[in-house]
């Protein structure tokens, strides 16, 4: 921190070098205080960021530049895609297929047993049933291959083999978030019924994901009736289980295009984002996630021997496992804003294209420091930025369920808690798993416990089983590798953007920036690492208007953004198929 702001007035210098020695004062503090003084240091900190460090102005030439938008050479093909969504009729007739698409309770249940043995797999029959009906001329015209049975994979071969120019993916899924019972009542609109008051169309499954199964199933389509025929192969899939683990559909679908196409065989993969059109500080961004974080559920197991109520230990098993709980909340990971993280690229664009004073001080002035790996400004970078964003940048951990004892006048013998964690990009479940490790272990020492690790080989003395703490993972995923967002895919993607979609600005003097993002939660993707390394989740509509209420209560979409999306995908492919050959690729 260098303060040269002479224009400020002297004086400043000397307030700022003060400012200086008191900022690293308080983030030393900040370690042990509570919250209120926390927070109020944390302004001072605000305040100091804004009056020093300009010496360091980062150099955003060249930052977050922006494609042109990209038209198709095949101008027939566009031209007819075009009027198509521009057609009244045509609306009429694709939000009907969503409607009666969402009509089709094709839920999905954690406690789902295999396909072929649990019968409420058989919804998905009538999904097949259903695309097959309503897309004759699509599903004529490509192989259709089944994956572990309900899961689809479409494929419209094009001219140039695989081998030469590789296939563009795009995935949606199936099934949808099952609807409570008790919270049908809620919907304004029954959740099943499909309905379009002229405007919205309400339903499950309306945003996730069956508009966007629909709108794949269309630009597909719609090119095959413009008489386009395609170099590059073009392959959809649909899972069956996405909002479950993605064993029975997702990972097999994986698994067969990975058999057929080899390691990063696939061109790109395009799928479902949390993200879409939006505006963030003060400018519309079409965010495009390139990574996802991990994932890990901890489970942590107090064991004791038991006994009379009248004879109790100081601390018995719930005590402890309260201990460890307080522990883990008031230990979180620290935040730190990296330039591995997608989210570095997403506050280089902010910096490079909103409004100046939309972005909050100190951070487009760290944004150097950042980038050098100066630890100090990561984390401070991460600091200040506002609540909304700062899962981003940090592995979050959620205390999720617990349990123990049985009996009011017994020992509990066991006490148990599960944790949920979403791993930062930086992080590694081993990391993760270590860090509990040495959190518990003085815990474990202070109460004559043995601690069993996340590895442990079980292989204990006797003694040691009857008072242990043992720590054990269920679920676990490594965040996803980022794509990148210099790759050609990446380009061919921003182009398509910039042609098909608009800014929210309602005066059209702003421009739709693109700008690489995270996924906070996890897609079928996660089970693709190996089949493509261009993987990007996207919605193209504006979730400002879509408020997106995905897995809950009247979840909708607008009809005026999806009778647009098959635009979208339509143009992807064609801009992808001009691409075969320019680069080899
Ligand atoms: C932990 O305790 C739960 C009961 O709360 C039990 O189902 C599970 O098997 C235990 N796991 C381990 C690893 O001890």
């Amino acid at each position: 921190m260098s303060g040269q702001k002479e224009q400020h007035g002297t004086g400043l210098s000397s307030l700022v070098a003060r400012g200086a020695v008191l900022a690293a004062l308080a983030s030393a503090l900040l370690v042990v205080v509570d919250t209120p003084l926390k927070s109020f240091i944390s302004s001072s900190l605000d305040y100091f960021s804004l009056h020093v460090s300009s010496s360091t102005e980062y150099d955003l030439s060249g930052v977050c530049q922006q494609v042109p938008g990209l038209s198709p050479r095949n101008h027939d093909a566009e031209r007819f895609i075009r009027d198509k969504v521009e057609s009244p009729a045509y609306h009429t007739e694709i939000i009907n297929k969503l409607t009666r698409i969402i009509q089709i309770p094709s839920e999905s249940y954690d406690d789902l047993g295999p396909i072929g043995e649990d019968d409420r797999w058989d919804v998905f029959y009538d999904m097949e049933k259903y695309i097959k009906a309503t897309y004759p001329t699509l599903v004529g015209n490509v192989r259709l291959d089944h994956a572990n049975t309900h899961g689809l994979i479409l494929t419209w071969e094009g001219s140039v083999p695989a081998s030469e120019a590789k296939p563009i993916l795009m995935l949606a899924h199936q099934d949808v978030v099952p609807v409570l019972p008790d919270t049908v009542g809620d919907w304004t609109h029954p959740p099943y019924e499909g309905f379009y008051d002229g405007e919205i169309i309400w339903g499950r499954g309306a945003t996730d994901d069956k508009g966007y199964l629909i709108s794949l199933l269309e630009s597909v389509d719609l090119l095959m009736k413009s008489g386009f025929r395609p170099k590059r192969t073009v392959i959809l899939a649909f899972g069956c289980d996405e909002e479950i683990s993605g064993e029975n559909c997702g990972r097999p679908i994986a698994d067969f295009l990975h058999e057929r196409y080899g390691d990063d065989g696939i061109y790109m993969i395009m799928d479902e984002g949390s993200m879409g059109v939006q505006k963030e500080f003060d400018q519309s961004f079409a965010m495009v996630s390139v990574a996802e974080k991990g994932y890990l559920d901890v489970g942590i197991n107090i064991t004791s021997s038991g006994g009379h109520a009248s004879t109790p230990p100081d601390h018995n098993v719930i005590g402890i496992l309260s201990e460890i709980i307080v522990a883990i909340e008031n230990s979180p990971f620290p935040g730190r804003v990296t330039s591995k993280n997608p989210m570095f690229g997403f506050l280089e664009c902010a910096a490079a294209h909103a409004p100046p004073a939309s972005l909050t001080s100190g951070v487009r002035e760290n944004l150097g420091r950042v980038a050098r790996g100066d630890v100090e400004a990561q984390e401070k970078v991460a600091w200040l930025l506002d609540d909304s964003l700062r899962y981003y940048f940090r592995t979050s951990q959620s205390v999720g369920k617990i349990n123990g004892g049985v009996k009011i006048n017994a020992i509990p013998e066991l006490a148990s808690t599960m944790i949920n964690l979403r791993l930062a990009v930086e992080t590694s479940v081993a990391q993760v798993k270590e860090h509990y490790e040495s959190l518990i272990r003085p815990i474990a020492q202070r109460h004559g416990m043995h601690l069993e690790g996340f590895s442990s080989s079980g292989y204990d003395s006797p003694e040691q089983h009857r008072r242990k703490i043992s720590l054990y993972s269920v679920d676990d995923l490594e965040p996803a590798p980022v794509s990148p967002v210099d790759a050609e895919a990446f380009r061919v993607l921003s182009g398509t953007i910039r042609n098909t979609l608009h800014p929210l600005g309602k005066d059209g003097s702003e421009e739709l920036i693109v700008t690489p993002y995270l996924m906070p939660a996890n897609t079928d993707t996660k089970f693709f690492w190996a089949v493509s390394s261009n993987i990007y989740r996207f919605t193209p509509i504006n979730l400002v208007h879509s408020l997106n209420r995905a897995h809950t209560t009247d979840e909708f979409i607008r009809a005026d953004e999806f009778v647009r999306e098959p635009l979208f995908f339509a143009t992807l492919i064609l801009n992808a198929d001009d691409a075969v050959g320019v680069d080899g690729s």
